[in-house]
């Protein structure tokens, strides 16, 4: 593919600055237009390795303004739009879905809206939807999502994804706008933000802090480490059929608990006066409408497009470990600033027993 000029919102968060890595590490004929709001996810340290690199331009937008997101784009060739801009994480989607509303399902119908104005001039060639398994709601213990699984969201999070999903869908059958969706598990990996599971339990034993476990620790995840995901998303992009929706997993299920211990044997080998790490876990009130088990099938991405993960759970959780000792800045920075406040009043509500 010649000149490819990619569009990447939410470019500054978790799983948007690894798909940026990815592509520039590997891309050299490429050029990519971030545009994030900068919300408390978005952190453009997370693009520091590239902020002399003529390929990366960053626009701050907010996608819920159809006004700034109109103007402030038209003027700037884009070939191919990957949508990843979302407020992202469960337990705040409970404490207020309003965001949530505006920013999945508001702003990506106007991102919907600018792509088919590109497209309607011959511009854009492929509108790349990142949504997630969650839509597909919980499963008991046996089974996994397939592409055709019926939705059935649970929280005011996945219900604001499954309401995209909708729309990129219709936008396909309406306009004929050539989209792909991809639905892919639980992410980690650097970058991760510290409010989420593996990131939090890392820190918190590095802290010594309390390890909240919700329930009774027994929900199971399908763990997808980032790397493999952007690179899976890099493929489905290259090679995927429009109005097709791609699942992506690893078949890593862990129940959470199993997480935490991980962590925990982890961190004892790298930070010996703490052990052992578990004496810190903390069993807290459970979250409302907790899913229980979420297990992707990834077979047609496998059988289709040829897709395999290259990294192993057993070394990317190490990676990941690792990532976070070697960039005490990064997270100390966050963690001083206004997640703190956050986590401190509304959020901990929610983990109190
Ligand atoms: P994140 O919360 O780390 O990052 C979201 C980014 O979007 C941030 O940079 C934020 O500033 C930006 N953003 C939020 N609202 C915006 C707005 N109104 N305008 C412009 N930018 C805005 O999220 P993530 O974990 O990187 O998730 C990326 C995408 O992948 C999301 O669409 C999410 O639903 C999906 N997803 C994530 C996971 C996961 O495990 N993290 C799993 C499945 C799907
Ligand atoms: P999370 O990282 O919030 O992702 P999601 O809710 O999108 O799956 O949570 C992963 C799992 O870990 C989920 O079952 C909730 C649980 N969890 C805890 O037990 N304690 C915590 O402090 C957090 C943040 C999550």
């Amino acid at each position: 593919m010649k000149d490819r000029r990619i569009l990447v919102t939410g470019g500054a968060g978790f799983i948007g600055s690894n798909f940026v890595h990815t592509i520039l590490e590997s891309t050299e004929n490429v050029s990519i237009i971030v545009v994030d709001k900068l919300t408390y996810a978005g952190n453009l340290k997370n693009l520091d390795k590239w902020k002399n690199d003529s390929r990366l331009q960053f626009i701050k937008l907010d996608i819920t303004d159809k006004t700034e997101v109109f103007s402030k784009l038209e003027n700037i060739p884009v070939t191919e739009i990957a949508h990843f801009a979302a407020e992202s994480h469960v337990d705040r989607s409970i404490l207020g879905p309003e965001e949530f509303v505006k920013t999945n399902l508001m702003g990506s119908f106007y991102m919907l809206e600018f792509a088919r104005m590109l497209h309607a001039q011959n511009k854009l060639r492929l509108f790349l939807h990142v949504s997630t398994d969650e839509v597909f709601g919980s499963l008991s213990a046996e089974g996994a999502f397939t592409e055709t699984t019926p939705y059935a969201p649970n929280s005011p999070y996945s219900a604001s994804k499954a309401g995209s999903d909708h729309l990129v869908r219709a936008y396909f059958h309406t306009y004929g706008l050539p989209v792909i969706t991809t639905n892919c598990s639980n992410n980690y990996g650097p970058f991760h933000f510290p409010e989420k599971l593996i990131p939090l339990m890392i820190l918190n034993c590095l802290q010594g802090k309390s390890l909240p476990v919700y329930g009774t620790g027994e929900n199971v995840r399908d763990w997808l480490y980032v790397k493999d995901h952007c690179l899976a998303i890099d493929l489905v992009m290259r090679t995927g059929k429009f109005g097709e929706t791609y699942n992506i997993g690893t078949r890593n299920e862990k129940n959470n608990l199993e997480i935490v211990y991980k962590i925990c044997e982890l961190m004892d080998e790298r930070n010996p006066k703490g052990a052992p790490h578990k004496k810190l876990i903390q069993f807290v009130k459970d979250r409302p409408g907790h899913d229980f088990r979420y297990a992707i099938d990834p077979a047609k991405i496998e059988n289709e497009l040829g897709w395999k993960p290259k990294y192993k759970f057993e070394e990317a959780i190490e990676q990941t470990v690792d990532w976070f000792l070697a960039n005490r800045s990064w997270w100390e920075e966050i963690l001083s600033g206004e997640y703190n406040k956050y986590y401190d009043s509304q959020y901990k509500e929610l983990k109190d027993k």
